[in-house]
């Protein structure tokens, strides 16, 4: 293939980008310019909204946007906007919300708020006089920055402590000035790296200016960055009931269960590969809210693994304990969100999500968030030691499997009562289609369709 350089890609209209890329990626078939812009928002403002958000954009990638009504977290009850693709996240979200919610809900609670952020440097002398020398110029990273941090102070939050580390055990003369965040219902991100920019060179000068030898007063700056690790930024979510209140499905041994529950959630304690289906699950819902509420939902994915290890082995976030005839289930983990800047102003989906929750501050919004990850884990866990995964993933799968066959709606009908005494797989799924449409075999089907 020939490589399909671009000059001044960036700079070419919306249509002249799909051109192009029609021409040198697709020989010149525009019937994806048509596919492309049906994609486009028909009204014109909206859809100018979107193409602001990045650069390049050419169109809009629709994912899914559905919610799970009757989480009752901390009294009060939430329908719960989901963006995602897959299947069976929302329904299992919707389904054990309302279990919970016959069960007296979760109870939510945010345990720490501190966002953190790092100049990254290196510098070559003793420790000690570093240290000594931040402590005497600290007021300055507070006095100095103060017009960067009126509106947030008025707020309630600001710099919360900063603190000089050596981090020469890692790597020779690698030291790191640490500051703590208060950043209220943001999450932050510009004002912690704006604040960081401006520590380091306040650093730099200050060293300049200190009576250190010429060596002390070499300073490199590696770079000025938050972290997306927010340790002391906490919620915890939990649930509980009497082991026999555990199922409400006949077949299910509510004792047998508890045992096995607990025994799959020490098996994520234990064994990474485990972890991190577990983990991944506990993610379907979050990042979905995540999304749906305009946060960024690779931060607080990264932040949750990165937490999940923090004991030097990847763990399970969530956690169970039965005591007697009582089952406890929970999850704790760091969830840095703002409720306010970003996309939450901008995108109209995004407001709507703000809406529906109640306009929650971004604490309240940690508890929701903490709630669907644990509502989430509580159904996969359930499926997997009972009937497993795959019956209720299948079914909701089942309509993906129709689509892709082109199935019309009387025979999407026939196929899913078919299946509702059934386990679902793809064969079995073509198999049916098959016979209603009297068709042989996927030979004569694709002649035939
Ligand atoms: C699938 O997206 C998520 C699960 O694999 C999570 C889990 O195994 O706990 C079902």
């Amino acid at each position: 293939m020939p490589i399909k350089t671009a000059k001044g890609f960036s700079k070419l209209s919306k249509e002249a980008k799909m051109e192009w890329i029609v021409n040198e990626y697709l020989g010149g078939d525009d019937t994806s310019i048509k596919l492309l812009k049906s994609y486009w928002h028909n009204d014109a403002n909206v859809q100018k909204i979107h193409d602001e958000f990045i650069e390049n954009t050419i169109t809009n990638f629709y994912i899914p946007f559905g919610v799970a009504p009757n989480f009752l977290i901390n009294d009060r009850i939430f329908c719960v906007p989901m963006a995602i693709e897959e299947s069976s996240v929302v329904a299992a979200a919707a389904k054990n919300a309302k279990f919970w919610m016959d069960r007296g809900g979760f109870k939510s609670e945010v345990i720490s708020t501190l966002k953190v952020g790092h100049v990254h440097f290196a510098w070559y002398g003793k420790f000690e006089k570093l240290q000594k020398l931040i402590s005497s110029i600290k007021t300055k990273f507070y006095s100095e920055t103060e017009s960067l941090t009126a509106n947030m102070r008025a707020r309630g939050g600001g710099i919360k402590e900063i603190k000089v580390i050596d981090r020469s055990d890692l790597e020779p003369n690698y030291y790191q000035l640490e500051a703590k965040f208060e950043t209220c219902d943001a999450m932050g991100a510009n004002f912690i790296n704006s604040l960081l920019e401006e520590f380091a060179k306040i650093l730099e000068r200050e060293i300049q200016a200190s009576s250190f030898s010429n060596e002390e007063k070499e300073i490199t700056i590696i770079m000025c960055i938050l972290s997306n690790y927010t340790p002391e930024c906490i919620v915890r979510c939990e649930v509980s009931c009497m082991i026999d209140e555990l199922s409400d499905e006949p077949n299910i041994n509510n004792k047998e269960f508890a045992k096995k529950f607990e025994q799959a959630i020490h098996v994520a304690n234990i064994e990474p590969y485990r972890a991190t289906t577990h983990n991944k699950g506990i993610f379907n819902g979050i990042d979905a809210i995540v999304i749906a509420t305009g946060n960024d939902f690779r931060a607080v994915e990264a932040c949750g693994h990165t937490y999940a290890a923090k004991d030097g082995q990847y763990k399970s976030l969530t956690n169970v304990d039965i005591q007697d005839n009582h089952f406890k289930f929970w999850i704790e983990l760091p969830i840095s969100v703002g409720t306010v800047g970003g996309l939450t102003s901008l995108h109209p989906m995004v407001k709507f999500s703000h809406q529906l929750l109640g306009q929650p501050n971004a604490e309240a919004l940690m508890e929701i968030i903490a709630a669907v990850g644990l509502a989430q884990n509580f159904g996969a866990v359930k499926s997997l030691v009972t009937t497993g995964i795959q019956k209720g993933h299948m079914k909701m799968h089942l309509l993906n499997i129709l689509n892709q066959l082109g199935a019309n709606k009387e025979e999407c009908e026939k196929i899913k009562f078919y299946f509702t005494d059934k386990v679902v797989s793809h064969s079995a799924v073509v198999e049916q289609f098959h016979k209603i449409r009297g068709i042989k075999n996927t030979i004569d089907f694709k002649k035939n369709s």
